[in-house]
C-alpha cells in the first residue's frame, strides 16, 4: 500500500518524507489556501517545492471546469515536473479531460469520487488514480469504507489498472481498514501515518528494557 500525505504544508511533507515511508503527496485548492499559497505563479512554485521534497507522485488540481480549460491547465501542470499527476474533478468534462490525458500518457487523479459508478467511469476513461473521499462520506453517515470495498470488487472483476487512492482519510483506523480492503494508496494527514507507530505496550516494554539495562550499568 502506498502512503501519500494530504497537505500543502512543506514542514509536514518533510517530516513524513524523513520517516522513509512516504510515496507521494496530494493537494487541493483548499489545502493550498490553508497554507496561504495564492496566485498562479506562487501555486506553481509551491508544486515544484513539494516535488523537490518527495520522491513520489504529487497531485496538482486544475481549477477549470470545462474540458478545454482543464487540458490547458493540466498540460502546464504536467510540464512543471515529471512527478506531477493532474488532479481532475469527477464531472462530465473531467472525464473527457482524463481520456485526453490518458491517450497522451499524462497521469491523472480523478478527485471528488463518492460512488462506485463514478469510479467505474474514471477507470474507463483511463485515470491513473481514483480518489474516493471516505471521510466526507462518513461525515454524512454513509459508509466510506464500503465504497472502497465496492470499487475494489469492480476493478478486480475487469482488471482495471486505475489505482484506488483512498482519500479524505481522517485517522489511523481508516488507514488500517483501507489496507484490509486492498486500497492501493491512502492519503491522509501526518497524524494518520504517525498514529500507526503507537501502542501503549510498546511504550511500556521499551521503558522496562531501558530500566533493566540501566540496573546493570
Ligand atoms: C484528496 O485528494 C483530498 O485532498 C482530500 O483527501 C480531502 O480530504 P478532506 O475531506 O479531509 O478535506
Amino acid at each position: 500500500m502506498k502512503f501519500f500525505i494530504d497537505t500543502a504544508n512543506l514542514e509536514q511533507i518533510k517530516e513524513a518524507q524523513s520517516l522513509g515511508v512516504l510515496d507521494g503527496v496530494t493537494t487541493n485548492p483548499s489545502l493550498m489556501a490553508k497554507e496561504g499559497i495564492t496566485g498562479h505563479d506562487n501555486i506553481m512554485k509551491h508544486y515544484v517545492a513539494i516535488c523537490n521534497i518527495v520522491d513520489g507522485d504529487v497531485s496538482a488540481e486544475v481549477i477549470s471546469t470545462d474540458v478545454e480549460g482543464m487540458i490547458k491547465e493540466g498540460e502546464a501542470l504536467a510540464e512543471l515536473h515529471d512527478q506531477i499527476v493532474v488532479k481532475i474533478p469527477m464531472i462530465k468534462d473531467g472525464i473527457k479531460a482524463i481520456k485526453y490525458f490518458s491517450d497522451r500518457g499524462i497521469r491523472t487523479n480523478c478527485t471528488l469520487v463518492f460512488s462506485s459508478g463514478q469510479a467505474l467511469l474514471a477507470a474507463k476513461a483511463g485515470a491513473s488514480y481514483v480518489s474516493p473521499f471516505i471521510g466526507r462520506l462518513d461525515d454524512i453517515s454513509t459508509d466510506g469504507l464500503g465504497l472502497i470495498e465496492e470499487i475494489r470488487l469492480i476493478y478486480d472483476n475487469y482488471g482495471f489498472e486505475t489505482e484506488i487512492l483512498a482519500a479524505s482519510v481522517r485517522h489511523t483506523m481508516h488507514v488500517i481498514e483501507c489496507a484490509k480492503l486492498g486500497a492501493d494508496v491512502m492519503t491522509g494527514p501526518l497524524s494518520s501515518i504517525e498514529g500507526l507507530l503507537k501502542h501503549p505496550l510498546t511504550d511500556i516494554g521499551l521503558a522496562k528494557f531501558l530500566a533493566d539495562y540501566n540496573k546493570g550499568n
